[in-house]
């Protein structure tokens, strides 16, 4: 079942191009120059109606959620707004019926989410599920909806789920653009090529497995790790840290870059890993700034950064590249090399990587 893989987990990390490829499928007409989604088309009216986008999700889904809210509002300029699901449910949030909720669960079957989802449609909101469990709960109580696609996800930590929840919401953000005029016709037909690289640089981010493994063998003893990234890829620092944190069982934690000066900085040390996203698109030179401000105080640097960087390989410990894409789509290549950071570390720690203490894969109480 494993399929040569020694884990769920990695295998499932490598299923990642094949996955997103099936979320294509059928849905990424690029030489027609269309984004076919059913569950979109048959609910436009709603969507362009929509004063604002309401993403209600729970841990790994809430990045995902995260990430949207920049592709959404860049794209289609539609403001949106992320809520943990548990805490959705429990504050009286204000909700109109002009309003498109957006539910993301892996599982469909998580409890907060599904509160979330009966409170929003009490309110007369739209709702609309991207799931990845066909006909699980959440997906049969949702309005509308579109699947991820990614296969069975056996590990507990989420990993081709997420990337594939990217993929079904920039098809989503691109789709409202194109409709709604947000986006020229040259930039949305250059996103629709470009998507169709994306299965392809996630197979050689995954050529790094070997270095990847090198920079755990080095870091696995640690008892903190700090994870810093900025606009698209803050989510992914986020995501990067509960990754390690749930199968290392490391305290982490994610921070957007600029973030650090206010309060996080006062942990770094020579002891300190921090894991930075430092890719050419997207805030480089502000970055590059964070990261000369964690080696003034010897913190180890371990960089995600684009192929053929230098600026950052000079300044850090250890970089990992990704291949080169447009800046929203970035998330989709760096998420790949902190899954196998934090498989490698859990793997040398001797810790059970598919089925982390404590967890569960779907999360069916409060
Ligand atoms: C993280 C993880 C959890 C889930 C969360 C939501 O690796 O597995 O944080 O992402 O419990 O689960 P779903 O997406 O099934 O609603």
């Amino acid at each position: 079942e494993k399929n040569g893989f020694d884990h769920f987990m990695l295998k499932e990390i490598y299923e990642q191009p094949s996955a997103i490829t099936d979320t294509y499928r059928g849905r990424l007409l690029v030489d027609d120059g269309i984004i076919r989604m059913a569950g979109v088309d048959d609910n436009l009216e709603r969507f362009l109606n929509a004063k604002r986008i309401v993403i209600v999700a729970c841990g790994t889904s809430w990045h995902a959620g995260l990430v949207a809210e920049y592709i959404f509002e860049d794209l289609a300029r539609i403001p949106v707004e992320v809520e943990y699901a548990s805490e959705f449910r429990y504050r009286n949030p204000i909700i109109n019926s002009d309003d498109v909720v957006i539910a993301i669960s892996q599982s469909g079957e998580t409890a907060d989410t599904m509160a979330a989802i009966k409170l929003a449609k009490e309110k007369g909101a739209f709702v609309f599920g991207v799931c990845n469990v066909v006909g699980s709960s959440i997906s049969r109580e949702t309005n509308a909806g579109a699947y991820t696609h990614a296969g069975p996800e056996i590990g507990v930590a989420s990993t081709k789920a997420f990337t594939t929840q990217i993929t079904v919401l920039t098809l989503i953000a691109l789709k409202l653009a194109k409709a709604k005029g947000s986006i020229s016709n040259t930039d949305f037909h250059m996103h629709l090529r470009e998507l169709e690289t994306i299965p392809g640089k996630i197979e050689i981010a995954l050529n790094s497995n070997e270095h990847i493994k090198k920079i755990a063998f080095k870091y696995k003893d640690v008892r903190n790790c700090l994870y810093l990234g900025r606009g698209f890829n803050f989510p992914v620092a986020l995501e990067g840290a509960l990754k390690l944190k749930e199968i290392s069982y490391i305290h982490a934690e994610g921070y957007p870059a600029a973030e650090m000066k206010h309060g996080p900085i006062a942990l770094i040390d020579e002891e300190m890993p921090v894991v930075v996203i430092a890719t050419r698109k997207g805030h480089y030179e502000k970055v590059v700034s964070n990261i000369q401000e964690i080696k003034s105080r010897q913190g180890k640097i371990i960089g995600i950064v684009t192929e053929g960087d230098t600026s950052v390989r000079d300044l850090a410990d250890f970089v990992i590249e990704v291949p080169d894409t447009i800046e929203a789509l970035t998330p989709l290549v760096t998420t790949i090399p902190l899954q196998l950071l934090s498989y490698h570390i859990a793997v040398m720690l001797g810790k059970n990587v598919d089925q982390p203490r404590n967890l569960a894969k779907s999360v069916t109480v409060e």
